[in-house]
């Protein structure tokens, strides 16, 4: 490899910081630059390998080869695709040729509008056209992407087109949380909204940018509606700031209204019909009837013809991986086909894959969540298959917390979906429920995300940034006045707002660091139970990726090696316990296989782990660290006291405060050791066909009384327990009165106060 170049220059300084990242991108894509010679030849051995197990008709294993396939293929591709095909490609993206109108746009108006079908050019290019336009020269350019793993695969893409490919990080980079891949040079930063909001806190008029394009405005994420408030305040108060929103949807006069008429200008599209095929009846198992549409489509449609298929999520999407995998090696001479996962979960190098074209002759299969409905394009998709359904992070007011269910997708989000087949040509569309499902039980559209969720983050942010009436603050969409109250109740049980609904010094602490109240609590009760250090490692393994590994096929090896780290008390400490392990055994790759372990998962958290670190000792807190296991415990019941449940049979648990029944997850520490703890905390509900408690340790129920006197009080019965004080309804009572008070100032009609 030529020393130097630049993206070759990039793996290896990435390769030395830890953070292997093995993108296809990354490896060689800039002029001139090569794959590094043993790479070339482990390619080339995994595509003979590839070749043998498919002459023997050996799909699962070929399957496994299919990367190294894909590496050399595509090592010849990159070689041929140098700047001017690059240069030729984006030349040919609809946006190009309304380029020089956008431009005058968005000179003479300081918000605009821009709306255009998904693949057009606009979340790669704007950014682009702005910087040649001369927008970078007195501040940056700052696009916001609902998702991560569009922010960073499109920041991937950018570097590579931008003036010939420059070094991720450089002129182009991104932000996402606990992953800063910008430097002194950035031009182009391309973030998740989340990121933006957070920024806010510190540079309230966002004076680092010029231009903010708020990109896929049509998700309606949770943070991009905040951000739209706080933005139609700053674009006053700064009148050399553009923003420019984005769109997939044609619905964007609201946004326009928003921010006082503003002009919405059409990218002509250039799409081809698509068949939309309906099923005749209702499918029993969505996973089951989308493996068997594919496998048809597979046999029956011409090459090339690749085929994207929208499940709902990480575990159905494997589900299908493998089902489908598992059926076409059973076929008669089928073709060659590469089978490619995408959700947000998924690790970068893996995601880069889905953009690179399937070797001749061979079929691309990508199976997503509906990530790939406008977020990310994949060009060469022909057929799609829908199972109809997403999931969706869903404000449960019974339980007042967040939980992911699976929904229906709005027919806006099935329409979007059917598009991605006619992109390139004319294409197919195969959706798994009937034609009378699709008029009657699908929403028109989807709900914004802030009319569903838990606001808990969002309110203490605009607490910490000032905004003392939630309901006051320009929403484009009010949030539920219940959900606010629910959000403003739960941050007081925190002790994050005041009697009052005022910020207090410990809540304004908490919103600094970038994590979910319930989070950053645990990191002050571990500072005032004595374990701050153990409290942050735990932290951190909450904030990656699954660290346990079950790999099909052995899963009953990898169950008997997770076991092996389980503390029986704690899942909590059980991750705690990984950490320690993974430390001890000197972090190595090869530990992390032996034991079933995510390498990549670890040192995300470990990297994690530093930053928090740093956030800590920027605070001066204590760091205190202590190795007495029940301390640590104390911390999580201390911070965890209003999820808790207790113990009503055998493995059986009740909500204390829902009183809703609910099981221990299968994979908890605690499932099966046969210690039935009286009493509970968890940090997650799941809900499947029952409510599961997910990641749990057990408490002592005095700490709950403790902890939470505002919520539970001791009863002195022969079994001592607690239950559900009246404080709690009383105040809540009060803070409803409060808001009801404010808003009626508002003179809105809310039914008679
Ligand atoms: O934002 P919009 O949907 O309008 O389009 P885009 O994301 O800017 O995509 C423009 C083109 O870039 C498409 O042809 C994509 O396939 C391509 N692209 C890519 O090859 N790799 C990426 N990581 C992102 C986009
Ligand atoms: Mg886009």
């Amino acid at each position: 490899a030529r020393k130097g170049s630049p993206t070759v220059e990039a793996y290896r300084l990435k390769r030395e910081r830890g953070n292997k990242r093995e993108s296809y991108w990354e490896l060689g894509h800039a002029p001139g630059a090569k794959a590094k010679e043993s790479d070339q030849r482990e390619a080339e051995r995994g595509a003979a390998e590839h070749a043998r197990l498919q002459a023997n008709q050996d799909w699962k294993q070929a399957s496994k080869f299919s990367n190294a396939l894909l590496k050399t293929t595509l090592d010849n591709k990159h070689r041929k695709r140098l700047a001017c095909e690059i240069e030729s490609a984006r030349k040919s993206l609809p946006v190009y040729q309304v380029k020089r109108q956008l431009l005058n746009l968005v000179r003479e108006n300081q918000v605009c509008v821009i709306v255009g079908e998904t693949g057009s050019g606009k979340t790669t290019q704007l950014t682009q056209y702005l910087e040649e336009e001369g927008y970078a020269t007195f501040g940056i350019i700052g696009c916001t992407q609902p998702r991560r793993v569009a922010a960073v695969s499109v920041a991937q893409r950018v570097a590579e087109e931008f003036r010939g490919g420059v070094r991720l990080g450089e002129q182009v980079g991104y932000a996402i949380r606990f992953e800063d891949v910008t430097g002194p040079n950035t031009l182009i930063k391309y973030m998740t909204d989340g990121i933006l909001l957070r920024e806010s806190l510190t540079y309230p008029d966002l004076e680092r940018y010029s231009v903010i394009v708020m990109d896929e405005a049509h998700e309606r994420s949770l943070n991009t509606d905040v951000l739209f408030g706080l933005l139609r305040n700053v674009i006053a108060k700064r009148r050399d700031l553009r923003v420019i929103i984005t769109s997939a949807t044609l619905n964007a006069d609201r946004f326009a209204n928003f921010f006082g008429d503003a002009p919405v200008f059409n990218i002509p599209g250039r799409t081809f019909p698509v068949d939309t095929f309906f099923s005749k009846t209702p499918m029993e198992d969505y996973v089951d009837a989308a493996v068997w549409q594919t496998v048809q489509l597979h046999i029956q449609a011409p090459l090339p013809g690749d085929i994207l298929i929208f499940m709902t999520g990480q575990e159905d999407i494997e589900t299908t991986c493998e089902a489908l995998a598992d059926k076409v090696s059973k076929l008669q001479n089928p073709h060659p086909i590469i089978i490619l996962p995408i959700y947000s979960q998924l690790a970068t190098d893996l995601q880069a894959k889905i953009f690179e074209p399937a070797p001749d002759g061979v079929r691309k299969v990508v199976v997503a969540t509906n990530i790939a409905e406008t977020s990310l394009t994949i060009d060469g998709i022909r057929y799609v298959v829908d199972a109809g359904y997403c999931k969706l992070k869903t404000y449960n007011p019974q339980l007042g917390m967040d939980a992911l269910l699976l929904c229906p997708a709005s027919q806006s989000s099935v329409d979007q979906r059917a598009g991605r087949a006619g992109r390139t040509a004319p294409g197919k569309c195969y959706r798994l429920f009937t034609s009378t499902a699709y008029v009657r039980e699908l929403l028109e559209t989807n709900v914004p995300e802030i009319q569903r969720t838990n606001l808990s983050h969002v309110v203490l942010l605009l607490k910490t940034l000032g905004v003392d009436d939630i309901l006051e603050f320009p929403f484009l969409d009010p949030p539920p006045r219940e959900n606010v109250l629910k959000s403003m109740l739960s941050l007081w049980l925190l002790g994050a707002l005041d009697a009052n609904g005022k910020l207090t010094s410990l809540g304004r602490e908490m919103s600094s660091f970038p994590l979910d109240p319930g989070l950053s609590s645990l990191l002050f009760t571990g500072m005032q139970n004595g374990c701050l250090v153990e409290c942050l490692t735990i932290v951190a393994m909450l904030s990656v990726p699954n660290v346990f590994v079950r790999p099909q096929g052995r899963e009953e090896e990898s169950d008997a090696a997770r076991e092996k780290f389980f503390v029986p008390e704690s899942d909590h400490l059980t991750l705690l316990h990984v950490y320690q392990r993974w430390i001890a055994g000197g972090s190595r790759a090869e530990w992390c296989a032996k034991h079933y372990i995510s390498s990549k998962s670890m040192r995300k958290a470990r990297e994690v782990r530093e930053q928090l670190l740093d956030m800590v000792r920027a605070k001066k807190m204590v760091e205190s660290s202590c190795d007495d296991w029940d301390s640590i415990r104390k911390a999580i019941g201390f911070a965890f006291f209003y999820q808790a449940a207790r113990r009503k049979g055998v493995g059986e648990y009740v909500n204390i405060r829902s009183g809703v029944v609910c099981g221990m997850h299968p994979t908890s520490a605690m499932y099966g050791s046969g210690l039935g703890a009286d009493y509970v905390v968890y940090h997650e509900l799941i809900m499947t066909r029952k409510e599961f408690m997910s990641c749990i340790t057990a408490v002592e129920v005095q700490w709950l009384a403790e902890a939470g006197p505002m919520l539970y009080v001791l009863k002195h019965v022969a079994d001592e327990g607690v239950e559900i004080a009246q404080r709690v309804q009383q105040r809540r009572a009060e803070i409803e009165d409060e808001i009801r008070r404010s808003s009626s100032n508002r003179k809105e009609d809310d039914g008679g106060t």
